[in-house]
């Protein structure tokens, strides 16, 4: 329901949700595929992993279901399990990575949901990453491109999930996957919160045009990657950098809670990157 109809003091109801996640039992950063990695920047794993335990247990602690996937010791960006598929309905769009560091994860994720009694499991022809580049609102699939999944992945997933795919073009290599830009707060009633100078011009305006009662993130919470956030219907966890997004999120009628993934934004990534929803 748009903000204007809405009771604003009318409390929001968490719809219990199925994540999968993989522990970053082997993060590094020894490449650079955005512009948030510095190889030559420390990371400080044990930190990273405490971090990431804080996040897992918080969603349990909501009532959701934490899947995990086995980290691998050859792919230190398997943390970001977000990349590795886009589920709706039950059915799996495996991903195709644009950059080889990350090429054997897609396959990692097919054979955890092929394992997990997932009957529906697609190879995609082309490159896409995923809910790094996939948001699910009620009405459509939000859909990223210009860094990463290919404007070609679209029209598969609008075939393959039979629901109405918006192309999105991003235009800043900061906000290089459309989750770091854009967040579905209520997937049931199309309520989102996004940053527009992410965006060309072109796909403002269309997200103006379907979101008219968004809610706009300002640069620094843009900055501290306050769109990476991950909504159940009502608990938004969010990095704790966002301050800015934290009122006008209650304003709504969310809870906004706070997190510190900090070792992994050095890996270009926060909340929303580690969590794969599962939808049935
Ligand atoms: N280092 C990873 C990459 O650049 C980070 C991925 C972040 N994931 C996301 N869903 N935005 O591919």
């Amino acid at each position: 329901m748009p903000p204007a109809t809405r009771d604003l003091r009318t409390p929001r109801a968490a719809r219990p949700r199925r994540y999968l996640m993989c522990p970053p039992a082997h993060f590094k950063v020894t490449y650079s595929i955005n512009p948030w990695m510095d190889p030559d920047k420390p990371v400080d794993l044990p930190l990273a992993l405490a971090q990431w335990e804080v996040l897992r247990d918080r969603y349990r602690a909501l009532g959701h279901t934490v899947e995990l996937l086995d980290p691998r010791p050859d792919l230190p960006d398997m943390v970001f399990a977000a990349n590795g598929a886009t589920v709706i309905d039950g059915r799996v769009l495996g991903a195709r990575f644009a950059h080889p560091e990350r090429a054997a994860e897609a396959e990692v994720h097919r054979d955890w949901f092929r394992a997990h009694d997932f009957t529906t499991v697609r190879e995609p022809d082309h490159i896409n990453e995923g809910e790094g580049d996939f948001a699910v609102t009620d009405s459509y699939v939000l859909a990223g491109r210009g860094f990463r999944s290919s404007p070609l992945s679209h029209d598969e997933a609008q075939e393959f999930f039979g629901r109405p795919v918006i192309g999105l073009d991003l235009v800043d290599p900061r906000y290089y996957h459309l989750d770091t830009a854009l967040c579905v707060l209520d997937d049931r009633a199309d309520e989102i919160m996004y940053y527009p100078p992410a965006f060309s011009p072109g796909s403002r305006a269309v997200l103006a045009r379907l979101f008219p009662g968004a809610l706009i993130a300002k640069e620094a919470d843009a900055a501290a990657l306050g769109l990476n956030a991950v909504s159940d219907g009502r608990n938004v966890l969010i990095p704790q950098g966002a301050v800015g997004l934290f009122d006008p999120l209650r304003a709504r009628g969310y809870e906004p809670i706070a997190m510190d993934l900090g070792e992994l934004l050095k890996g270009g990534g926060s909340v929303k990157c580690c969590t794969q929803e599962l939808r049935p």
